[in-house]
């Protein structure tokens, strides 16, 4: 099938068989497929959410990782990283910063860091859920028991995000320490969405040793949990892992998922994420004319911004959040859709 009849199909049954995803990804950018999926795809979010675009407030409240994962920057054997941990009172403060410039989603995120026990991590919910009752309370601080997540929701939070990196489990070895496994991480999603969390999964574009039939997987598999949520952005190399010699993803690959995801997944919530604006100046734009539908600009205390430095050259990490709001506003009205100070639920 040529690249047109693949678009239209994936369109109208939002799926493909495998040598027909296995085609489109790997199809000459030469040959303008891109510029085909970028338009269905946009079209098909306009169909659902018309030009709004979201956005959630990203609170980095602790840069301690207790995981090894070799392309992260904050791993736990970094010495290089100067570890910093938010108070309650600090994050609180953050979503007051917020409220007030229209923030009405919350993204607690964090390394693996047990000094957040369930007890303060259940404590710091309640009084975000209590101060702001009209908010979206959304966490991702990683592989916890069910019995954690229960906790957190019952508590007040509504939204979790955890991605699943790369549903091949040789992949997943490659990218992870022996402690990690994928079935756990898979476990943690299951459970998540059976709590009633909404729930966010995705993969970074262009890790290292990953192929074709990776992705292809990685499409798979989020046919089955069907999350709220997909977050794909490109690897972005960081020389203090075991990975620095490994080359960045792609721009061009990573809008070409972020099409593909939204037309199997019409009703997602799909960012433009920080590591798209990063590798390039225009990403985090591009992505919103591939289908995005989301941004997480950086509510975090300006001076601990350079410090969750999970890839090099973040952007965002010198500027405070209220020049993130006003910039966001120019630079999404400029791409042709304008920001919408909601909860922003799936629709
Ligand atoms: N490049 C791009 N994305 C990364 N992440 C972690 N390290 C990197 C990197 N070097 C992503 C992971 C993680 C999310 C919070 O950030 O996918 O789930
Ligand atoms: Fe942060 Fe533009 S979004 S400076």
């Amino acid at each position: 099938m040529d690249p047109k009849t693949l678009i239209a199909a994936l369109a109208a049954e939002h799926t493909l068989p495998d040598d027909g995803f296995l085609a489109l990804l790997t199809a000459d950018e030469a040959d303008g497929v891109d510029a085909l999926l970028f338009a269905e795809a946009d079209r098909v979010r306009r169909e659902v959410y018309g030009i709004d675009v979201y956005l959630r407030g990203l609170i980095e409240f602790t840069n301690v990782c207790k995981n090894n994962c070799f392309y992260c920057g904050i791993r736990r054997d970094n010495r290089n990283v100067s570890r910093y941990r938010l108070t309650e009172e600090e994050i609180l403060s953050c979503c007051a910063e917020g409220f007030s410039l229209g923030y009405r989603t919350f993204v607690l995120q964090g390394g693996e860091d047990p000094f957040y026990t369930d007890e303060k991590l259940v404590t710091i919910v309640s009084e975000i859920r209590k101060r702001f009752p009209s908010c979206a309370i959304t966490l991702s601080v990683g592989e916890k028991s069910r019995a954690s997540y229960q906790a957190y929701f019952d508590a007040g939070a509504d939204r979790y995000l955890l991605r699943h990196e790369t549903a091949d489990g040789d992949h997943y070895a490659k990218l992870h320490p022996a402690s990690m496994s994928l079935e756990n991480r898979k476990r943690c999603l299951f459970d998540l969405k059976e709590i009633g969390y909404q729930v966010g999964a995705g993969m970074m574009i262009g890790s290292p040793y990953q192929t074709t039939e990776n992705l292809l997987h990685d499409l798979r598999f989020l046919e089955e949990l069907g999350p709220h949520m997909i977050g794909i952005g490109p690897y972005l190399t960081h020389r203090d892992t075991p990975f620095r010699d490994m080359p960045n993803g792609s721009l061009s690959m990573t809008l070409r998922l972020i099409a593909i995801l939204r037309l199997m997944f019409p009703r997602a919530l799909i960012p433009a994420t920080t590591a798209l604006g990063t590798i390039h100046p225009k990403g985090r734009e591009m992505g919103l004319r591939a289908g995005a539908n989301v941004i997480m600009p950086n509510l975090s205390p300006k001076d601990v911004r350079k410090k969750y430095e999970l890839y090099e050259n973040k952007i965002c990490t010198g500027e405070e959040a209220a020049e993130c709001r006003v910039c966001l506003d120019r630079r999404v009205e400029a791409a042709g859709y304008r920001v919408v100070c909601s909860r922003g639920d799936a629709k």
